[in-house]
């Protein structure tokens, strides 16, 4: 049987020190590879809008885009918890239609949890989804879809006042009833804090190695990406070599008349 993972898992694998592996997915073949390594969590991030759809940032991303990858990840039947981030505008006008919204995430797409960027400001908006019974991770930090507020993707929380306001917004998230919460581009030594402070598990990107768990974007994991990758990124293989040399071979072969033989043919 195929035992999916839950929030309580998710959960308890922070009260049993267990670090929590995340890794982004937009496809059905990446889930399936994803799924026989044993991740814990797919995020379906809207973060597909640059790594896949080639946008300069993620707010061009629609709510149907991330009902179509969420669906493609889905159909893989993966155990690992499905997260689809919520896009830009799907819930920052109003309470009642970040809670369609998430609904058309969970009912259309078939994610278990959504993921919304923001502290204190979007606690309430936390609140009216959980109480619809879909689980809620928060995302605070350097928050991609405030890009234009933040002056391009710099580390938040270095200055005591911002410091403090990010501790703010984590402890908002958590009382807001979010299962779990991102920490994206904050130093270290405050994640710490975050994390030992907070119930629910944290999952950090350039948040240094005390959260609970890790997040990384998979093309940035396998090298797939061909611009600037930042400090805290691992890149675990090069992806875009390997796939340059195939396409090259094949070009080669095609050309030379080395592909098709008559072996790849029908009589
Ligand atoms: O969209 C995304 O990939 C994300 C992660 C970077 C946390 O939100």
């Amino acid at each position: 049987m195929n035992k999916r993972k839950t929030i309580l898992d998710i959960q308890k694998m922070k009260a049993d020190g267990d670090k929590i592996t995340v890794l982004t997915c937009y496809d059905y073949p990446t889930a399936r590879i994803m799924d026989s390594c044993g991740i814990d969590m797919i995020l379906v991030g809207d973060s597909v809008g640059v790594v896949v759809s080639g946008h300069e940032n993620t707010l061009p991303v629609t709510l149907e885009e991330m009902i179509y990858h969420t669906r493609a990840v889905q159909r893989a039947e993966p155990k690992a918890l499905v997260v689809t981030d919520m896009p830009f505008l799907s819930y920052q006008i109003d309470v009642r239609e970040a809670r369609l919204n998430a609904g058309r995430l969970v009912k259309e797409g078939g994610a278990s949890a959504v993921k919304l960027e923001g502290g204190e400001h979007v606690a309430a908006t936390i609140r009216a989804i959980v109480d619809m019974d879909i689980p809620v991770v928060g995302h605070i930090g350097l928050t991609p879809q405030s890009i234009h507020r933040m002056g391009g993707y710099r580390v938040q929380g270095k200055q005591e006042a911002q410091a403090e306001q990010l501790l703010a917004d984590a402890r908002a998230v958590e009382a807001a009833g979010a299962f779990a919460v991102v920490l994206e581009g904050i130093p270290l030594k405050l994640a710490r804090r975050i994390t030992d402070e907070l119930s629910i598990p944290t999952i950090g990107i350039g948040a240094g190695p005390h959260c609970d768990g890790q997040v990384l974007v998979i093309h940035d994991v396998l090298g797939l990406c061909e611009k600037y990758s930042p400090k805290f990124v691992k890149r675990y293989a090069d992806a875009r070599g390997l796939i340059a040399d195939a396409v090259d071979r094949y070009i080669a072969d095609v050309k030379g008349g080395e592909f098709p033989t008559e072996g790849h043919s029908f009589s």
